[in-house]
């Protein structure tokens, strides 16, 4: 019998070496968070039973990725894993510049100091905050054109990560070529739950871009997820493996950025690769500046190696069989113990939905931050608080601004925690919601001018 038909999805590896979890108890944990401001980033690692806070870079690398690190080349210049990471990207993405960075957002850096500019337009399904940022520190608006149901958390829809294509082509056909220098897509869509983006929707993308001659790029940090989407609800890819199918999305685009510390199965690294030979120069100069020569993009050469394993391990079928499916085995425990979630879940993370497990909790007084903190409290169970406290804002006439959704994001390390693990956060989240109508809200008692959620401190109401 083929695995996949058993209904217990088993871990497609055997555990190698492992590390401690530390068990701090109810009182240490109180005063762990009372220490951290009541900001789940101001915890330590060690004040953490499951830590699901990113699945960036909190991943575990397999042994072959161990062993190619030990035979990593360090050359300055011309680094042989340099050659072998840009061939797997090379194959992969069948795009030929390829340059190394240390992560996503390096990646995002260079190539939009390259091309936005004041005046200029960079439309995407949704931009990632730093890809957010890195777009408007150079002058440039970012706008974001997911379809309707992309922002229904309880509708159900197979790729709820799709562009709205005609309300794209209208801005676009307003703007002129001009004024957009390249239109993005986000595999999958991180902010708007991890939700996919169906390969017909990349090629209506395609379209749009070849009628007014505007490069298309993909953001393609979660590029094996999005494939495993596509091969499981798309017809005519039931048959396809999930190599194909990436290699048919990458053929649509004109280049990429990556944030290997997703589906590069890394703990740290990332790249930029495109067509285009002159903006592939133009960015190679900017990466000498801040990052490293070309053949490294500040990474060693092990780094490189790593990822260059890691990014056809993303790609096997057996490992995504088991990451989907335990994404949705968490979701479906979030969903028996009562917590309504974004709905259907997404491929790397379950986003909970306080505002509809805390109506008694006005969006002013976080009522995402105060599931978050009771999960923590709870359970040592750290997730992030996606909400009024991330995009809420205070007003000049002394009123309040919230954020369009109150979501606990739980996102999912790779290879990381086991059925178990994941039972265990099922109960925890149960155990919360039974005591929902006793949670209370929080007030912000000290905040940055921007990316306040980083660094604020809050007080218990
Ligand atoms: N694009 C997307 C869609 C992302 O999810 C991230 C990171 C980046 C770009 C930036 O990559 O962190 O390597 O610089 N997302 C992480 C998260 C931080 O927790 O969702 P980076």
């Amino acid at each position: 019998m083929p695995i996949g038909s058993y209904n217990t999805i088993i871990e497609p590896f055997r555990i190698h070496s492992t590390q401690r979890i530390p068990f701090p108890n109810a009182e240490e944990r109180r005063i762990a968070m009372e220490k951290a401001g009541w900001n789940l980033f101001g915890l330590r690692g060690e004040d953490v039973i499951i830590d699901l806070l990113t699945d960036s870079g909190t991943g575990a690398m397999s042994a072959r990725q161990w062993a190619g690190m030990l035979d990593g080349d360090e050359s300055y210049a011309g680094s042989r894993s340099f050659f072998r990471l840009a061939d797997v990207i090379r194959d992969i993405t069948g795009l030929p510049e390829v340059i190394p960075t240390h992560q996503g957002r390096a990646a995002e850096r260079i190539l939009f100091s390259a091309v936005g500019k004041s005046g200029q337009v960079i439309p995407n399904n949704t931009h990632f905050d730093t890809t957010r940022a890195n777009v408007e520190y150079t002058g440039a608006e970012a706008l974001d054109f997911v379809i309707p149901e992309g922002r229904q958390p309880q509708l159900i829809h197979p790729f709820k990560g799709n562009m709205d294509i005609e309300r794209l082509e209208a801005k676009v056909r307003e703007l002129g070529r001009d004024r957009v220098p390249l239109i993005m897509v986000t595999v999958t869509n991180n902010s708007g739950g991890g939700q996919p983006v169906s390969m017909a929707n990349i090629k209506a993308v395609r379209a749009v871009c070849d009628r007014y001659d505007i490069p298309l790029f993909l953001d393609a940090c979660r590029f094996a997820e999005n494939s495993w989407f596509i091969k499981l609800r798309e017809p005519g890819y039931e048959d396809k493996s999930p190599l194909e199918i990436a290699r048919e999305m990458f053929s649509y685009a004109d280049g990429c950025t990556m944030s290997a510390k997703k589906d590069g199965m890394v703990n740290i690294g990332g790249f930029l690769a495109m067509k285009d030979p002159a903006l592939a120069m133009e960015c190679r100069n900017l990466l000498i500046l801040t990052e490293g020569f070309p053949t490294y993009g500040g990474l060693a050469g092990y780094d490189m190696e790593a990822m260059a394993t890691g990014l056809m391990e993303a790609l096997d079928p057996n490992y995504l069989q088991y990451r989907i499916r335990s994404t949705a085995y968490l979701a479906d425990k979030a969903v028996a113990a009562g917590v309504p979630i974004v709905q259907p879940p997404g491929g790397h993370a379950v986003y909970l939905d306080a505002a509809q497990l805390l109506p008694h909790i006005p969006a002013r007084q976080l009522p995402a931050q105060a599931l978050a903190v009771a999960l923590y409290l709870e359970g040592g169970v750290r997730g992030v608080e996606i909400g009024s406290l991330m995009f809420g804002r205070d007003l000049p006439d002394g009123g309040f601004q919230p954020a369009a959704m109150e979501l606990v994001r739980l996102a999912i390390p790779r290879r990381t925690y086991t059925q178990s693990h994941v039972d265990f956060v099922g109960e925890v989240i149960t155990r919360v919601a039974a005591k929902a109508h006793d949670l209370r809200g929080f007030e912000v008692v000290e905040q940055a001018p921007w990316l306040r959620h980083f660094t604020a401190k809050l007080a218990p109401l």
